[in-house]
């Protein structure tokens, strides 16, 4: 039988690669549940932290998976949005979202033969939104529609990863070539860059990226116009978030949250930054879902915030494999649960933004 006491004792083997001290004596230990044969926490970090932090949890879920009688093993490492030194600036902009709503220029068009723009946000990194972008993306495109995603987290972009895409775009009559994968346009502030590392930007400069992975990329022409544009948000509500506010009307944003408490906190601040300049929450989404971590928090959270639940997605290997492999689980296993997730999430979104 595992005890919280074993458990315990073997995260304080894992050693946290800041103060040198076990996991646990850390602190860098959250919401640890040891039920039966189950296991599992959250790690959580800064975002310019997450690299140093993966090869930490890899270790804290394979030792835990050794122990005798465990069955499952879930370590979820989330990043929070704004490293601390930046974390001024965080704030600060929302402030300034708040301060200049009445006079700011309410942006009247979207970019270039660009029907709808969809943000897809969260309160923490490491939650899926990355992955969720993908595939509702490529969920979208099954529907028949022509659909592009834009990577707008500076702070850790995943698309090329997520996607297989790698290489500078082209230049064409002073407009960017978006990439093409999987049936989707893509653009990423990974391509615009060298090398694959996670970023942290300063303010102007990733809002400039945006600006031009907006206004720039050639995203569809007069007789093939682009019907969803996909922008997954780097998290938390900083420059990127204001910028994007600022620079195209914003159709809706779909917020995703695992079950956890501290993650719910974080999607309520990015539903009421949305709401104060009069985007739309289209809907929560769980992600991570199931019997370690519990099921249902973000269904409340949703009914509380009086916004649409769109539904749930496991914990699920295929699709951590689809999203290293560069191909979306959507597109690699079509007919499977995760697919039908996203199907019948897709099409609540469709009949919104058609509405
Ligand atoms: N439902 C899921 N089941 C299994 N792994 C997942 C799931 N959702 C996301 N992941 C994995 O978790 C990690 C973080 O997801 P990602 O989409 O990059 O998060 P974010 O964009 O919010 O930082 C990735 O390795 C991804 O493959
Ligand atoms: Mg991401």
């Amino acid at each position: 039988m595992i005890d919280r006491a074993s458990v315990i004792a073997v995260l304080d083997t894992v050693i946290d690669p800041k103060s040198g001290q076990g996991l646990m004596a850390s602190g860098m230990v959250q919401g640890l549940v040891v039920d039966q044969g189950r296991a599992g926490f959250v790690l959580e970090v800064a975002a310019q932290d997450a690299p140093l932090y993966a090869p930490v949890r890899d270790e804290a879920e394979a030792k835990l998976k050794a122990l005798e009688g465990m069955d499952r093993v879930s370590v979820i490492l989330t990043a929070e949005a704004v490293a601390k030194p930046a974390r001024r600036t965080a704030s600060l902009s929302t402030a300034a979202v708040e301060q200049t709503k009445p006079k700011a220029p309410v942006p009247t068009e979207r970019p270039a033969h660009v029907k709808r723009v969809l943000a897809v946000a969260s309160g923490k990194g490491g939650v899926g939104k990355s992955t969720v972008s993908v595939n509702l993306a490529a969920a979208l495109a099954k529907r028949g529609l022509s659909v592009g995603i834009l990577d707008a987290d500076v702070y850790g972009p995943s698309m090329p990863t997520m996607m297989g895409i790698s290489g500078k775009p082209d230049y064409v009559d002073g407009a960017i070539v978006p990439l093409e994968a999987h049936g989707l346009k893509a653009m990423s502030v990974g391509l615009l860059t060298k090398g694959t590392d996670a970023m942290v930007w300063r303010g102007p400069m990733a809002s400039q990226a945006i600006n031009q992975m907006l206004s720039q990329t050639r995203w569809g022409t007069a007789e093939q116009p682009l019907d969803v544009l996909v922008v997954d948000l780097p998290p938390g509500t900083g420059d990127v978030q204001l910028t994007l506010i600022q620079k195209t009307p914003l159709d809706g944003v779909v917020i995703v949250s695992t079950p956890q408490e501290v993650a719910l906190s974080d999607a309520r601040r990015a539903h009421t930054l949305f709401e104060k300049v009069g985007v739309p929450t289209l809907g929560l989404i769980e992600n991570m879902s199931g019997d370690i971590f519990g099921r249902g928090g973000a269904k409340a959270e949703a009914e509380k915030l009086g916004v649409p639940y769109l539904g749930d997605l496991p914990l699920d290997a295929s699709v951590r494999e689809g999203g290293d492999a560069g191909t979306p689980v959507v597109v690699a296993v079509p007919f499977g649960d995760i697919a039908s997730r996203f199907d019948s999430i897709a099409e609540s979104l469709a009949n919104t933004l058609n509405s």
